[in-house]
C-alpha cells in the first residue's frame, strides 16, 4: 500500500504532513483558549485516547451516549491538526475538550495566565517506544518503522515525529510545580487503579461523581470495551491511512509489554539515557505490573 508519509517540520520538530500544515501548527501555538476549556496533553502512545474517553465519560457523568456516538477526534479534537478549527466550530459539546501532542515550549505562551484545565498524561518510555513502533507499522502516514533497534535510536535522539519524549515530559511535568490547573496522570496509574484515576480526574474537573456514575465510567473505558467501541478504536479510519490488516490501534493495553521487544542491552541503554536526560526531573517510572 502506498505510504502517505509527508513530513512537516515546525520549530525543528517533525509532524505527519498528512494531518498537519504550517498554518495549522501556527494556529495551534497562537490559539486563544477559554477558561472553561479542558486540554489533554501527551506524547503519542502515552494513553491519550484513554484520557479522551475518561474526560468524555466524566463530563457526561458516566453516560456512554456521547462516547458511543461521536468519534473521539470530534469530541476531543487535536489542536494542531488541519481540521481542528472546523470541528471546533461545528461542535456544541461543552465543556470544550481539546487534545494536543505539542511540547510545552510551543504552547506555554498561549496557556500563560489562562485557567484552562490541563491534564498531562505520561507513560514509561519503554512501553511508549514499543507502542509507537507498532503504530508506525500500521500508520501509513508515518515513516517506515525500520528495525526496532533503529527505531529506538530515533526515539532516544528525539528525531521521531512529535520530537523528543524527554523534552516533552520534562517540559510539561515540570509545570505541575507552578501551575495549579495542571493534573499529571500516568498510564500506569490508570492501569493499576482506573477507579482512583477517574476519581482524581473528576475532582480536578470539579465534576464530582456518585459511585454509580464512577462505576459506569470505569466500565466503559476499560480496555476491552474501548477496543470494541468503533468511536474510539480507530477502525473507522480508512485502510489506506491505517492498515488494519497489520494490527489494531488498541493493541495490548498493558504495562511492561516492552519486555517482549527490548534486549537487556537496549533496556540498560535507555535507562542510562533516561538518567542523564531526566536528572533534574523528579519522576519515578513504573516498568511492570
Ligand atoms: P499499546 O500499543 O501498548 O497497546 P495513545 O492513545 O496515546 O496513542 O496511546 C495508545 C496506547 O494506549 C496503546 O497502547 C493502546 O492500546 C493503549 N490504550 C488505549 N486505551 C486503553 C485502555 N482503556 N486501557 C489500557 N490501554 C489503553
Amino acid at each position: 500500500m502506498a505510504r502517505l508519509d509527508v513530513t512537516e517540520v515546525f520549530h525543528g520538530i517533525s509532524f505527519p504532513g498528512h494531518l498537519h500544515t504550517q498554518e495549522s501548527l501556527q494556529q495551534a501555538v497562537e490559539f486563544q483558549f477559554k477558561d472553561t476549556d479542558i486540554l489533554i496533553v501527551s506524547y503519542p502512545k502515552s494513553g491519550t485516547t484513554w484520557m479522551q474517553e475518561i474526560v468524555t465519560l466524566v463530563s457526561s457523568r458516566g453516560d456512554p451516549h456521547l462516547s458511543k456516538s461521536v468519534p473521539n477526534w470530534v469530541r476531543a479534537p487535536w489542536l494542531e491538526q488541519y481540521y481542528f478549527a472546523e470541528v471546533l466550530k461545528a461542535s456544541s459539546i461543552t465543556p470544550r475538550v481539546i487534545t494536543t501532542h505539542l511540547p510545552h515550549h510551543l504552547l506555554g505562551r498561549s496557556l500563560h495566565g489562562s485557567k484552562v484545565k490541563v491534564i498531562y498524561v505520561s507513560r514509561n518510555p519503554k512501553d511508549v517506544v514499543v507502542s509507537f513502533y507498532h503504530f508506525h507499522k500500521i500508520a501509513n502516514f508515518l515513516p517506515e518503522a525500520g528495525s526496532f533497534a533503529e527505531f529506538l535510536n530515533r526515539f532516544l535522539e528525539g528525531t521521531l515525529h512529535f520530537g523528543s519524549w524527554f523534552d516533552h515530559v520534562k517540559g510539561w511535568a515540570s509545570q505541575t510545580a507552578t501551575l495549579n490547573n495542571l493534573l499529571h496522570v500516568t498510564y500506569e496509574e490508570m492501569s493499576v487503579d482506573l477507579h482512583g484515576a477517574i476519581k482524581r480526574v473528576s475532582s480536578f474537573l470539579q465534576c464530582p461523581l456518585v459511585e454509580e456514575e464512577l462505576s459506569s465510567c470505569v466500565k466503559h473505558c476499560n480496555f476491552s470495551n474501548m477496543k470494541d467501541n468503533k468511536m474510539v478504536n480507530y477502525s473507522l479510519i480508512a485502510e489506506e491511512i491505517l492498515d488494519h490488516s497489520k494490527g489494531s490501534f488498541m493493541r495490548k493495553g498493558e504495562i511492561g509489554d516492552w519486555k517482549n521487544t527490548f534486549t537487556e542491552e537496549q533496556s540498560r541503554y535507555l535507562e542510562s539515557v533516561l538518567r542523564s536526560e531526566m536528572q533534574d526531573c523528579n519522576l519515578e517510572f513504573v516498568w511492570e505490573e
